[in-house]
């Protein structure tokens, strides 16, 4: 009796404890509805005896050798950057809901390990292209990456280059596409943002095209504006004078060196008008490849190949452009089956162990992108912190295909996956 009662004092000990811990927790965190949904879900996963294990109190870490994951450089990252600039990183949209359907895709996909296979050797490489990479891992296009380090791209360009790695550049960089061609080594993908206003989107074209980018990345899931409530949290906690940066009116435009020599006042006033036609005049108007990012739906999947676009990455922005999105894992089937193999689907939103990416290639992706997680690297410790997060996650990319039992990403199956019920059925 003494036994049960110490047992259910020490349940009833650890809930409350929970509890006041979650509350502290969710009160501290601009992030209330996404802290509440993942920390709500791992209680009622979790064993009270495991209870421990979510309460391990974690040091920040001085060295990006010491990350055990990916987080661990988050919290740095969270830690040091001004809130504004570690805000608009964290944001979504509205209260997080896309953002956490994209973590929470991967989290209900559980995975279903061979045995006895020798696994000693594995490949990890897939071909884009033509061209091999060592590892399906990329870096995702995102803008303004002096904001959390002062070298910015050329950091991102030069552990890209370090590791290997197919690296993304957007249009709002804060580092020409030229300066970071030559720091990464040999030419970036290159995103653009296309207005309603041809003469300036055909400008940053040829400008890209000029510096030797093979491919460009046209994001079309960005029309209209977005609530981006987290941002303004974190912007009401930063009591800096920001205009010596961003001047009086914030734009993420001004200033930017792939705006140089452009009417950035016409092209801005244009206003996004994202058609089918565009796709034509585009590639009427290079050599480089299309990619089209931002895809959740199979009838554009489709419309897509109608129109000659070599390749997709199926993306809700990282839940920063529509409220209420599927997580991308989710509608990355519909989208294959919708392709059929006809040109290379990648996907991201999400991505954030070595698990996760098995399950993409599973599921039919040939390549993945990561957004948030190397910026977490950025801002934490510059190139090395970047190249730490890429190292983790190909580092447990590889443990995992060991655990199932395959060797090279040919043989990743969704038979090794066990699905939620209804899962990708739209
Ligand atoms: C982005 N993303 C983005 N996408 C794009 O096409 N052009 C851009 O300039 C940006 N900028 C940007 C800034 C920041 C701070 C973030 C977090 C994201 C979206 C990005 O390419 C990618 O789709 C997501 O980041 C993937 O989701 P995760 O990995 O961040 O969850």
């Amino acid at each position: 009796l003494h036994k049960i009662n110490f047992k259910v004092k020490y349940v009833m000990e650890s809930n409350a404890q929970y509890r006041r811990n979650f509350l502290k927790f969710l009160l501290a965190s601009p992030l209330i509805g996404y802290a509440g949904i993942t920390q709500a879900s791992n209680a009622s996963e979790l064993d009270p005896d495991l209870q421990f294990i979510l309460d391990l109190k974690k040091e920040l870490i001085s060295s990006p050798d010491d990350a055990l994951n990916i987080f661990d450089l988050e919290a740095v990252a969270r830690e040091t950057l001004p809130p504004a600039h570690y805000g608009y990183i964290a944001t979504g949209v509205g209260d997080e809901r896309s953002q956490i359907a994209n973590r929470q895709g991967y989290k209900n996909i559980r995975l279903k390990a061979r045995r006895m296979v020798d696994v000693r050797n594995i490949d990890t490489s897939v071909t884009l292209f033509g061209r091999r990479w060592a590892s399906p891992l990329a870096i995702a296009p995102t803008g303004s990456q002096r904001a959390y380090h002062v070298q910015g791209e050329l950091a991102v360009a030069r552990a890209a280059k370090e590791k290997g790695k197919l690296m993304m550049l957007s249009n709002i960089t804060s580092n020409s596409v030229e300066d970071v061609n030559e720091a990464r080594g040999e030419p970036v993908w290159f995103q653009l943002y296309a207005r309603d206003h041809w003469d300036s989107n055909l400008k940053i074209i040829e400008r890209a095209e000029h510096a030797g980018c093979p491919v460009l990345i046209l994001t079309v899931d960005m029309v209209g504006d977005s609530y981006r409530e987290t941002q303004d949290i974190f912007i009401r906690q930063d009591d800096r004078d920001c205009s010596a940066c961003h001047g009086e009116v914030r734009s993420s435009y001004r200033g930017r060196p792939m705006f140089d020599g452009i009417d950035l006042d016409a092209h801005l006033a244009a206003g996004e008008r994202l058609e089918w036609d565009l796709v034509k005049k585009i590639k009427d108007s290079t050599d480089m490849k299309l990619i089209i990012k931002g895809i959740t739906h199979p009838l554009d999947a489709k419309l897509c190949v109608k129109h000659g676009v070599d390749g997709i990455i199926v993306s809700n922005h990282g839940g920063r452009s529509q409220a209420d999105s599927r997580g991308t894992i989710e509608i990355l089937p519909e989208i294959i089956k919708a392709i059929d193999g006809k040109i290379p689907v990648m996907v991201d939103g999400g991505i954030r162990r070595g698990s996760d990416i098995f399950k993409a290639l599973a599921l039919g992706a040939t390549a993945v992108d990561i957004g948030r997680p190397y910026l977490w690297g950025l801002g934490a410790f510059g190139q090395a912190g970047v190249e730490r997060v890429l190292d983790i996650l190909d580092a447990e990319f590889k443990v995992v295909m060991q655990q199932m039992g395959v060797t090279s990403i040919d043989q990743i199956k969704t038979s090794s996956l066990a699905l939620p019920w209804g899962f990708g059925q739209g």
